[in-house]
């Protein structure tokens, strides 16, 4: 029973290295959707691929306390709209009023980066 177990295995590895040479060459690179990109690939991973620029901190901080920053991502919404999203979460879910200052600058951030022409 061993030797089956043994070729079973060699046969198994010679698959698996076989296999790249028998997949097709890969696809001409498609352009991702941006909702598809894998943010734990990009550079700013310690900010969970929030963008550079004045606000990240204030975003990351604040929205992340209480849900992934993924849901805030994936939005695309102009600045009223954020603006709307921003008073929702302080009227129903809890959050912290911001002051004014932070305030502009979430909302300038989160319009500019995740915002909609
Ligand atoms: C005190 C907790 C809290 C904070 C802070 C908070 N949120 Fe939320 N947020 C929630 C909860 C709870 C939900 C889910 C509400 C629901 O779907 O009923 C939510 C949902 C959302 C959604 C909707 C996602 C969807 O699927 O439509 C967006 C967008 C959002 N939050 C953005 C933000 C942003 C931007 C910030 C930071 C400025 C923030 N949130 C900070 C609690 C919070």
């Amino acid at each position: 029973m061993r030797i089956m177990t043994i070729l079973r295995a060699a046969l198994a590895a010679a698959v698996l290295a076989g296999w790249g040479a028998f997949s097709p060459p890969a696809p001409a690179a498609e352009p991702t959707p941006k909702s598809a990109q894998q943010p734990a690939a990009q550079e700013d991973d310690e900010w969970q691929g929030l963008p550079e620029g004045p606000g990240r901190e204030e975003v990351f901080y604040v929205c992340q306390a209480c849900h992934s920053l993924a849901i805030v991502k994936q939005q695309g919404l102009d600045r009223a709209s954020w603006d709307e999203v921003l008073k929702w979460m302080v009227a129903e879910q809890e959050m912290e009023p911001l002051e004014a200052e932070p305030r502009k600058l979430v909302l300038d951030y989160l319009t500019k980066h995740y915002g909609r022409e």
